[in-house]
């Protein structure tokens, strides 16, 4: 045998000796995640966290981006202490139910207070619960109208105020287009958290609300949502949109809108990158984005937006809230900013100039992110939403349904939840 074959043999024994032990040696932190736009940019921020921390490997586990499918997985994690479980992504609404069930870990001895005052408000607020803190916000998320500014242009018109003037212009759009594939709208429809997102909105700014925080009641049987949801199921769903839509989550009606099927669009800040790239949209450049509309007065838009949380079952806290630390600095986010045009939550990313030359809107939905409406926080929240969205989906998808009997039984289905947590006095 050569001197060089012998070598490579050489290599290949010792690789196989050493290489085990080497994987044993590493200390493996569990995150799971979605699968985010440019997948490529996370990919490095966890190369460069395990180059920082030697022998410490990331195990990542891609959920489904849907919030409601990502909760019940996580959930059912942490209901059985999964020490294979260390950091996840969390949403905005879940920090009081995860910290109700004792399933997050408070992480205010690593977040301190004064550089939590280097982050947007409402995010904070929104991961607290009864004193303590228990994530750290990646991005912040707003409901935003996107519009066709070359169709609107074409048609002289301007952007819609209103809900009403939206479904005028769009009726008005498709009848001089005549084109059968073009739809008035898009939004998220389908039975799940962003259903309530976009139901919130509507009944928010025609006055109305999911129920009063504060005396424990239902209030979707009261007119202002009953007038709401009646005007998505018969002038958006029934009359500028398709029954499609009843099946769409974010990522399905954005598309419509990319193919160029949608003239309006409702969806988060993350679309506008997407669909003014060329690669990814054949209505690059074509494309306008605003507030949403309201019905007499401004629009109301729904607060979302994610976290890192720490498991309470995680056996290695310390190098979780470092890797949570590291996925949230201000040089992280700012790379997730400018790959996706995800919003930031840290407050100084606002003024950063390659931020604000790369995403000059950015800045502008600052004002957006402070006045939107939280979904309400409670450790109930998902089994009240859970109710929230069949009730919305089955009324949404049948046009005769008797909304206000539908809505009576839900709100008495929404009051024994909230009964619960008056009788056992859960803030
Ligand atoms: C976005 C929001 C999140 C919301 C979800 C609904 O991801 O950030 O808060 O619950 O959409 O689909």
């Amino acid at each position: 045998m050569s001197i060089a074959k012998n070598f490579l043999l050489w290599i290949v024994c010792l690789s196989f000796v050493c290489a085990p032990r080497a994987r044993a040696q590493d200390t493996e932190l569990h995150f799971v995640t979605w699968k985010p736009e440019a997948s490529q940019v996370w990919d490095q921020a966890v190369r460069d966290f395990e180059r920082q921390n030697v022998g410490v490997k990331i195990v990542r586990e891609i959920a489904p981006q849907s919030s409601t499918q990502i909760h019940d997985l996580l959930a059912q994690k942490l209901k059985n202490r999964d020490a294979r479980l260390d950091v996840f992504f969390m949403d905005t609404i879940w920090p009081a139910e995860f910290a109700s069930a004792g399933w997050a870990l408070p992480l205010d001895r690593y977040f301190h207070a004064a550089e939590r005052n280097e982050f947007l408000k409402a995010p904070i607020l929104a991961n607290q619960y009864r004193g303590q803190i228990y994530g750290v916000p990646l991005f912040i998320d707003a409901g935003l109208l996107y519009y066709r500014k070359d169709l609107l242009k074409k048609h002289a018109l301007t952007p819609p105020r209103t809900w009403r003037e939206l479904v005028e212009q769009a009726k008005t759009i498709r009848v001089r287009e005549r084109d059968p594939h073009l739809v008035g709208f898009s939004g998220q429809f389908k039975q799940y958290e962003g259903l309530i997102c976009n139901m919130m909105e509507y009944i928010l700014s025609n006055g109305g609300a999911l129920w009063d925080d504060k005396r424990l009641a239902s209030l979707l049987d009261q007119p202002a949502a009953l007038e709401a949801v009646r005007f998505v199921r018969d002038q958006i769903i029934g009359e500028i949109s398709h029954r499609g839509v009843l099946a769409y989550e974010e990522p399905e009606s954005l598309a419509l809108f990319t193919q160029g099927r949608a003239i309006f669009h409702r969806n988060w800040p993350y679309a506008w990158k997407i669909a003014n790239d060329p690669e990814q949209s054949r209505v690059a450049g074509n494309i306008g984005m605003m507030l949403l509309p309201g019905f007499t007065g401004s629009g109301v838009a729904a607060l979302g937006g994610w976290q890192l949380g720490v498991s309470r079952f995680s056996r290695k806290p310390d190098l979780a809230w470092r890797f949570v630390a590291f996925m949230t600095s201000i040089e992280n986010q700012k790379r997730i900013a400018l790959a996706t045009g995800r919003a930031p939550t840290r407050v100084a990313l606002y003024d950063d100039r390659e931020i604000t030359d790369r995403i000059p809107h950015l800045n502008s939905l600052l004002e957006t992110f402070k006045r939107a409406a939280p979904r309400p926080m409670t450790p109930v929240y998902v089994p009240l939403s859970n109710i929230m969205q069949r009730y919305f989906s089955s009324v949404l998808a049948v046009p005769n349904t008797d909304i206000q009997k539908r809505a009576a039984l839900t709100a008495r289905d929404m009051n024994r939840v909230l009964d619960l947590v008056r009788e056992k006095n859960i803030p």
